[in-house]
């Protein structure tokens, strides 16, 4: 057995991280020196499987065109099969080199210039950029949130989806940023509603391999075979391994004729994994199991840590404790501040780059998005900044 050491700190400023860019975190964040906690990827090393497999690869020396192989389609199915019991084919799989690929590719596909799509905000924000980007509308069913939980409006998502120009439901399964794993129950009445209205599901479940324990994960399309024929799932091992750098991942599309549909516009770009694409997957997903339960318990811990730190040292915020994710999200509603005084006392006195909770669409405001994959003592460096920032206010 490998027993990883996530405390160890690996400086990753010499290498094209856009976390750790200087460039970046002064564009972004006013300050090259903030400690980078925004984008959702991992200051940890890969499981030495993954890292042992691609320097094979990279010795080989040859690194011409790759191809969507038995091995790597096989990998993705028995990943689904191990870790949720959900029995797919290969040939269900399309590969694009990341899931914002295939998002946009789904609306071109699925979508005319002027219907609408709906998300549920806070959610992860490129997905509203995707939509109108590509003449789209916004349909937003706003997260309720009540007593630091969040739920979904079903009553409103019935009203959206009822409208003949609503097409796709973008459902973030598990949601990034407030971090609820939706339960069956959940899916089955949010499914049953799109489906009635022929509107598109595609779950983006991204997230879905970074469970917090007890909660489960269900994918959509192993709820029932009405809801196979009617969903596309998008999956990836960059998340889980965090392999966001060689971008893979795995559109999980039962239905032929959507498959053979969405199949069609991305032949037009001609897309393949790349060998270390290919290979990275491949390892991941049959040799790197023993590296995410390890993972898994130390994210844990990450996350107990800011329980009780924001409860003992901040205890005018609060922290919505995710179901699923290496993604805090923290209500500081209570101070009083506006949107724009909150994000100069992250960026100038507490020089800590964390995500502006109002870029994630309405009901976002006030909060901030806490990246928690780093080690331990990055952690507690962070917040004890904030912590101080917060001096005489909180
Ligand atoms: C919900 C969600 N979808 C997609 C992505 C990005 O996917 P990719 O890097 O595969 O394009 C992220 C990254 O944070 C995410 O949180």
């Amino acid at each position: 057995m490998t027993i990883y050491n996530f405390d160890e700190i690996i400086d990753r400023k010499r290498t094209d991280s856009i976390k750790w860019s200087k460039k970046h975190l002064k564009e972004k964040f006013n300050e090259e020196n903030s400690i980078p906690m925004w984008i959702a990827d991992m200051d940890f090393k890969a499981a030495q499987p993954i890292i042992d497999a691609l320097i094979s690869r990279a010795e080989h020396g040859i690194y011409g065109y790759g191809h969507k192989s038995e091995e790597f389609l096989e990998s993705a199915v028995n990943w689904q099969k191990k870790r949720n019991g959900w029995d797919i084919e290969k040939e269900w799989i399309l590969f694009t080199p990341g899931i914002i690929p295939a998002l946009n590719f789904i609306v071109k596909t699925f979508c005319n210039k002027g219907d609408k799509v709906i998300i549920q905000s806070p959610v992860y924000y490129p997905f509203l950029n995707i939509i109108t980007s590509n003449e789209c509308h916004i349909a937003n069913n706003p997260l309720i949130y009540d007593k630091g939980e969040y739920t979904i409006n079903f009553a409103e998502l019935e009203r959206i989806a009822k409208d003949s120009r609503t097409k796709l439901m973008f459902l973030c399964s598990p949601h990034n940023p407030v971090g609820r794993v939706w339960t069956e129950a959940e899916l089955k009445q949010l499914g049953e509603i799109c489906i009635k209205n022929n509107v598109l599901i595609v779950s983006d479940e991204i997230h879905s391999d970074l469970i917090f324990h007890p909660n489960h994960h269900t994918p959509f399309g192993k709820i029932s075979e009405e809801f196979r024929m009617n969903s596309i799932v998008c999956t990836s091992p960059s998340k889980t391994f965090n392999l966001a750098g060689l971008q893979v991942s795995n559109i999980i599309i039962p239905n032929e004729r959507i498959r053979n549909e969405l199949n069609h516009k991305l032949t037009t770009i001609d897309i393949d994994p790349g060998s270390f694409a290919s290979v990275a997957q491949i390892a991941a997903y049959n040799e790197g199991e023993e590296w995410l339960e390890q993972l898994l318990t130390y994210l844990a811990e990450n996350l107990d840590f800011i329980d009780r730190f924001v409860k003992e040292r901040m205890p005018k915020v609060k922290l919505i404790k995710p179901e699923a994710t290496y993604l805090a999200w923290l209500d500081f509603s209570n101070l009083g501040l506006s949107d724009l005084e909150l994000q100069q006392l992250m960026q100038k006195k507490a020089k800590v780059a964390l995500d502006d909770g109002f870029i994630f669409g309405a009901g976002g405001e006030l909060f901030q998005r806490i990246n928690f994959a780093c080690p331990r003592s990055l952690l507690q460096q962070a917040l004890e900044s904030i912590e101080k920032s917060l001096n005489g206010i909180a």
